[in-house]
């Protein structure tokens, strides 16, 4: 039988973001649902389920409706070696097993970042789910990139065009920004232009960020500085950002082509376990 799809989106905040009701993810999703998620991502840039109940492939069949699970992205990750889905499920936490991560990213505060700017297809999406949570911080901001671009005066619009920025992925600093002068060739690293068009909903999208955004090149560095400066004042501006506050059950699906996110402090004493998956993305090209 050919299930329609009843789907009801509820707006998380003024900037962004819905929550999704009506559907179980623990069932295979069918071709009309999956439609009906892809265009609401597209649309809305986040979308979270709550008290979801999921197993890894239930996450990764997830991944499949958007496009297809990327392969892990972290450098530093400890999986069980028997584990199917350690290719592609990663785990977000700072539980150590002999004083070591298990996972990745596992402490404190994290800046404003796209997931992927670093590399030359940047992912589509990324999926996390929160098995566990502490009980202060750890919340997710979530920065609308389009309205970023939006509120740029037309002077700081018209000189980012045809400007190309050099991203960098050092797993060393996750609350200080990239030094451009480094040494590349030890790093991950990706150019883009400043500012995308989304390939799915063509919108204009702010494409910096102060944690991976190093410099913009063609420029003198202390000029690169100032614009960039002046660029990220608008993508932390409050009014474009959505702050998560997680729930174990949760699974937050976000746009990384339209929105940047960063992570609130937390108590080293307090468990974050989070699981993370990827969907595959593609070359981005300048709006402007
Ligand atoms: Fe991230």
């Amino acid at each position: 039988m050919n299930r329609q799809p009843k789907i009801t989106l509820r707006p998380l905040s003024a900037a962004l973001g819905v929550e999704v009701l009506g559907v179980d993810l623990r069932a295979s999703l069918g071709r009309a649902t999956a439609e009906v998620l892809s265009a609401a991502l597209d649309e809305h840039t986040i979308l979270l389920f709550r008290d979801q109940d999921l197993s890894e492939s239930d996450q990764l069949r997830l991944a499949d409706a958007f496009g297809g699970p990327s392969l892990r992205s972290r450098p530093v990750h400890k999986r069980a070696e028997d584990n199917p889905y350690a290719e592609k499920i990663g785990l977000v936490t700072n539980i150590r097993k002999d004083g070591k991560p298990i996972g990745s990213l596992p402490d404190g505060e994290l800046w404003f970042h796209h997931d992927g700017s670093f590399i030359d297809l940047p992912y589509r999406a990324t999926i996390l789910y929160a098995v566990e949570v502490p009980e202060i911080g750890g919340h997710t901001l979530f920065a609308n990139m389009y309205q970023a671009y939006d509120d740029l005066s037309d002077d700081l619009k018209q000189q980012l065009g045809g400007l190309i920025c050099l991203n960098i992925f050092d797993h060393q600093t996750t609350a200080g920004p990239a030094d451009p002068d480094q040494d590349l060739s030890a790093v991950r690293h990706a150019r883009h232009p400043a500012v995308v068009r989304h390939p799915n909903n063509g919108r204009a999208a702010l494409y910096v960020s102060p944690l991976l955004t190093a410099r913009i090149e063609g420029l003198p560095r202390q000029e690169s500085d100032r614009l960039l400066a002046e660029l990220f004042k608008y993508t932390s501006n409050e009014k474009i950002i959505y702050e998560h506050v997680w729930r174990p059950g949760d699974l937050v699906i976000w746009d990384n082509w339209g929105s940047t996110h960063a992570r609130t402090d937390f108590p080293a004493d307090q468990t974050r376990l989070l699981r993370r998956s990827i969907v595959k993305g593609q070359a981005l090209e300048a709006a402007v």
